[in-house]
């Protein structure tokens, strides 16, 4: 069985996720959540949430997923959210055209996407590539863009379109005037979120992997272009990275401290380089292993429309590479385009510490006086001065301008300009932010801890599977025992179960068959703690607790146990 089969096996009987409405015949790029995936899911968001916002000083919210057109028409989703498609003309299936080029076994192209539509058309000519489906060759078929946002009403009627979010980013760019208020202005400060994505995937496909709907939590860091980042603290840790470099001389990955990747310009931007420091760490912490990780720079036509820098947090799963965050610098390129859709301020105000007095050139209109001479142009050029007056004040200093209006080029003696340098005093400036972007998809990680932590061995001769989750985030962190239920062993488990989970402990009570059995049922779901209640639990008050990945057995009085295992959860 692949490592993808077994872990899809393991998912479903064991109540990680499954795919939806399966008594309809199952809906691709959907899946729910069962109860171990659930928990799962909630202990990696409260680890994100612990990390990337507690820890860093961030604020979180929570915007809707609809959202109207105009909101996408401006961040450019309307136009360019799209991926390439290909259908077949015998049995109406789509494909992801550049996905068909890249798995053909004589392909050498890596990331097909880069390419225009017509050469992956080509492509799936010369490599004579079928329908997936049906066997038909697709040579002859268009490769078009397909826009991969949900569209929707909002309201009765078609007045009012929307999209559901690609991406949670948007919710935050659309209110950011609100939070520079609340944040008074003061650069550089982060707004998170955790949230529900949809994008109309051609072919979701690998379960969870690529899916309709989907978790994101993302993280947008407001900073002034001149702040640095805090990069002492994460200089020495060492990165994996595979830049586009050694991608092209086919070098592999490169092990750097930050501090190294900065100053050898591997990594542009210092933000970048300190959350890739940062999130090393945190991958760990959620049980993706460092052996099977690597940080990716996109080639020059993979980057998103609104990105100039970004790195892939990559984990190796079933032998693919696949991406779990992507790090992004995405410049003004969001705010400017909010500003511009709507005439509003989508910059902060940094007021100066003292006010400063600044030389403002200017072209007062009151003040010009074109003659006759200028005719029906007139208009058109005192406002072309006015924007030279801002741009090219040098512009001014002979005895004539040189304006191109409506449709002409004029010669205006300065003189007659309006043309004058004011003495101001500023309190401040407005500036536009830049934004830093680590983007993380929620359940890639919740795919990856698990396959990462998946392992078979033998324990007295006897196979067992078992997934060596991380304490912070295995769903349940304890199952209580009664080694049998007589004499009052399984009144004192449950009693016991029931002031574990008083303490905050996330717990399973279990009674049925053997205790071998109950141990591996626990040992499948990750659960890294077993709690015997015995007979001599009543009458000295211990009980044993097993550690899931030694089997070792300590005993420990009851007093302690919601403190002890506290402790071995959190670290
Ligand atoms: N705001 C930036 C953004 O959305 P992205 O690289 O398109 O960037 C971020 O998405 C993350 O969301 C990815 O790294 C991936 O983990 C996850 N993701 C994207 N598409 C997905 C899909 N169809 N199914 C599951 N996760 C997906």
């Amino acid at each position: 069985m692949s490592e993808g089969d077994r872990l899809a096996e393991l998912a479903k009987r064991r109540g990680f996720f499954n795919q939806t409405a399966a008594a309809y015949g199952g809906v691709a790029g959907f899946y729910t959540y069962g109860p171990q995936g659930a928990a799962l899911k909630d202990n990696i968001e409260a680890a994100w949430r612990d990390r990337y916002v507690t820890r860093e000083g961030h604020m979180e919210i929570d915007a809707p997923t609809v959202l109207p057109e105009p909101v996408f028409e401006a961040s450019g989703h309307v136009e360019t959210f799209t991926d390439m498609l290909v259908e077949c003309a015998n049995c109406g299936e789509s494909h992801r055209a550049d996905h068909l080029v890249e798995d053909h076994p004589d392909s050498t192209v890596e990331d097909a996407e880069a390419l225009p539509n017509e050469e992956v058309g080509e492509l799936i000519a010369e490599y004579s590539i079928d329908c997936p489906d049906c066997g038909t060759a697709l040579a002859e078929e268009p490769v078009e863009d397909f826009n991969l946002m949900f569209e929707t009403n909002i309201g009765p009627g078609s007045s009012s379109p929307g999209y559901l979010r690609p991406e949670t980013a948007q919710g935050i760019f659309v209110d950011f005037p609100q939070w520079a208020e609340y944040a008074r202005n003061q650069l550089p400060f982060g707004v998170a979120q955790i949230g529900k994505a949809y994008r109309n995937e051609i072919s979701p496909r690998k379960s969870i992997i690529r899916v309709r709907e989907f978790a994101q939590a993302e993280l947008e860091h407001f900073v002034d272009p001149e702040d640095e980042p805090p990069l002492e603290r994460v200089e020495d840790v060492e990165i994996p990275l595979y830049s586009v470099s050694q991608q092209q001389s086919d070098g592999g990955v490169e092990e750097m401290t930050v501090r190294e990747a900065v100053d050898n310009g591997v990594v542009d931007s210092e933000w970048l380089a300190y959350y890739l420091g940062i999130s090393k760490a945190w991958y760990e912490r959620i049980g993706v292993d460092m052996d099977r990780f690597r940080y990716r720079q996109h080639l020059s036509g993979e980057l998103s429309h609104y990105a100039s820098e970004c790195w892939d947090a990559e984990s190796e799963l079933g032998g693919d590479w696949v991406e779990l965050t992507g790090f992004a610098t995405r410049g003004t390129y969001d705010l400017d385009k909010h500003a511009e859709y709507t005439g509003e301020d989508f910059s902060v105000f940094q007021q100066y510490d003292e006010p400063v007095t600044v030389e403002r050139p200017t072209v007062d209109p009151e003040m010009s006086y074109l003659g006759p001479e200028f005719g029906n142009a007139a208009g058109d050029i005192v406002d072309e001065l006015e924007a030279l007056a801002e741009r090219d004040p040098d512009a001014f200093d002979g005895e004539t301008v040189t304006v191109e209006a409506d449709g002409g080029s004029y010669e205006v003696p300065t003189e007659k300009t309006g043309f004058a340098v004011e003495e101001v005093t500023e309190a401040g400036e407005h500036v536009t932010p830049h934004i830093i972007e680590p983007s993380f998809g929620v359940g890639r990680l919740i795919y990856t801890s698990l396959a990462h932590s998946y392992r078979e061995d033998e324990i007295d001769g006897e196979e067992r599977t078992r997934l060596a989750l991380p304490p912070e985030v295995a769903p349940t962190t304890v199952g209580v025992f009664p080694l049998m239920d007589k004499d009052g062993l399984g009144e004192r488990a449950r009693e016991l179960a029931s002031d574990l989970r008083a303490a905050g402990l996330e717990v399973t009570y279990d009674d049925s068959g053997a205790i071998g059995r109950r141990y591996r049922r626990q040992d499948e779901v990750g659960t890294p703690f077993c709690v015997t209640v015995d007979y001599d639990t009543l009458d000295e008050e211990t009980v044993t607790v097993r550690e899931r990945d030694s089997t070792d057995q300590v005993r420990v009085p009851v007093a302690d146990l919601p403190e002890t295992l506290a402790s071995l959860r959190d670290g």
